[in-house]
């Protein structure tokens, strides 16, 4: 049995006792897309999910190979970064995946010890513990490489008091648009190849000390059509979350078959952020021209009260006003949730965004996966990928 401890901070942890915290980690750091046009994603970031300016490096900072844009909302940090040469392996990695993440860096107070833990359990380095420095103080940071060509920076800055790190400067604009309430990220999912899902979650047991706590199958995952089986691994105190997909057999074409064929390969398939009111995030983005998958059909709310039970008496929201917004609804023993997905945020159909608001629950809305993926179907229909 698992002891728990709730944080505000972090949504519900939970301190899993089968994990090994070696690391240990304190919470994800950040998270880096390599794209396109790095000045122009920050503007969408900022327009359109109501991220702020935070800091940035390029030209006029020293950095002579790429410009980054960081951007921040409440605890979630997105760098945005862009090759300036054609050499680059940053322009590389664009050319092969399209716009996508590079980096999931994780928060930990020894970098250096990080790197060395799981090196030596068999990651694969992708830079040596270095430590940087500027009139604000040092951070020591180090990398591996998980799945595909992703990456897990490790960055311990207890001694750094500037904006972002060393080579960043703050980044003041007169285009401030308001936050629509995103506070953390919940989790982000990994899409991997053909019969390769437990290979990475024993990578994650065994690398990273997780433990795999929950588990679909394709029996589980699966519509009329296609079918999908994931795990979802977590750190020991909960903080960190990574769900593993991978595809599985159907009649038709899974999305994570689709999601590999257009990513060209394994990689982050989508970033869960946390919001305190769904109903007013959802309304500004929508406002702000994101666009979200279908509404599930009339007869998924009508099952909604048979569905959640004793929760549906707990449930602040209006399930009208939820359907008119097309949010889903899912219960566990412990309470609700409610998430919503988008379409993909650039051209290929491969990284989306989910929003998602906890009211207890734990899950990651099982009881709305056929749902979702008859959404998702519906949208691989237009695009001939089914
Ligand atoms: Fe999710």
């Amino acid at each position: 049995m698992s002891k728990e401890i709730k944080n505000v901070e972090y949504g519900l942890e939970k301190i899993f006792e089968g994990a090994q915290d070696f690391l240990p980690l304190l919470g994800t750091d950040y998270v880096e897309f390599y794209v396109g046009n790095a000045k122009q994603a920050a503007h969408f970031y900022k327009t359109a999910f109501g991220f702020q300016s935070h800091a940035y490096a390029g030209l006029e900072t020293g950095m002579t190979d790429r410009v980054s844009y960081v951007l921040k909302q409440d605890k979630i940090r997105l760098v945005l970064t862009t090759a300036l040469k054609s050499s680059s392996p940053i322009g590389e990695h664009v050319k092969k995946h399209g716009d996508g993440v590079k980096v999931i860096a994780l928060w930990v107070e020894d970098a250096k010890k990080s790197w060395e833990e799981t090196t030596k359990r068999g990651a694969k380095s992708y830079q040596e513990p270095t430590t940087t420095s500027d009139e604000n103080g040092e951070v020591v940071t180090a990398g591996i490489y998980t799945y595909g060509e992703t990456v897990h920076m490790f960055v311990e800055r207890k001694n750094y008091n500037g904006e972002f790190l060393p080579g960043y400067v703050k980044w003041d604009s007169e285009y401030n648009p308001t936050s629509i309430g995103l506070k953390f990220i919940d989790h982000m999912v990994g899409n991997v190849g053909w019969g390769e899902m437990n290979t990475w979650v024993k990578w994650y047991e065994d690398v990273m000390g997780f433990v795999n706590f929950l588990s679909f199958d394709d029996k589980q995952i699966h519509t009329e059509y296609s079918a999908l089986m994931s795990k979802v691994m977590s750190n020991g105190n909960g903080r960190i979350k990574f769900p593993i997909n991978e595809p599985a057999e159907g009649k038709k074409r899974s999305q994570i078959e689709e999601y590999l064929d257009f990513y060209e390969g394994p990689g982050a398939q989508h970033i869960a952020v946390a919001t305190d009111d769904i109903i007013e995030t959802v309304r500004q983005l929508k406002a702000r021209g994101i666009e979200f998958l279908s509404a599930p059909p009339q007869a998924y709310y009508d099952e909604i009260p048979a569905r959640l039970g004793v929760h549906m008496d707990m449930m602040k929201e209006d399930l009208k006003v939820l359907q008119s917004l097309a949010i889903m609804i899912d219960a566990d023993e412990e309470g609700y949730l409610l998430q919503i997905f988008t379409k993909p945020v650039e051209d290929r159909p491969t990284l989306f965004f989910e929003i998602i608001q906890r009211m207890g629950a734990r899950g990651f809305g099982a009881g709305n996966f056929k749902a979702l993926f008859e959404s998702i179907e519906r949208e691989q229909e237009k695009r001939g990928t089914l």
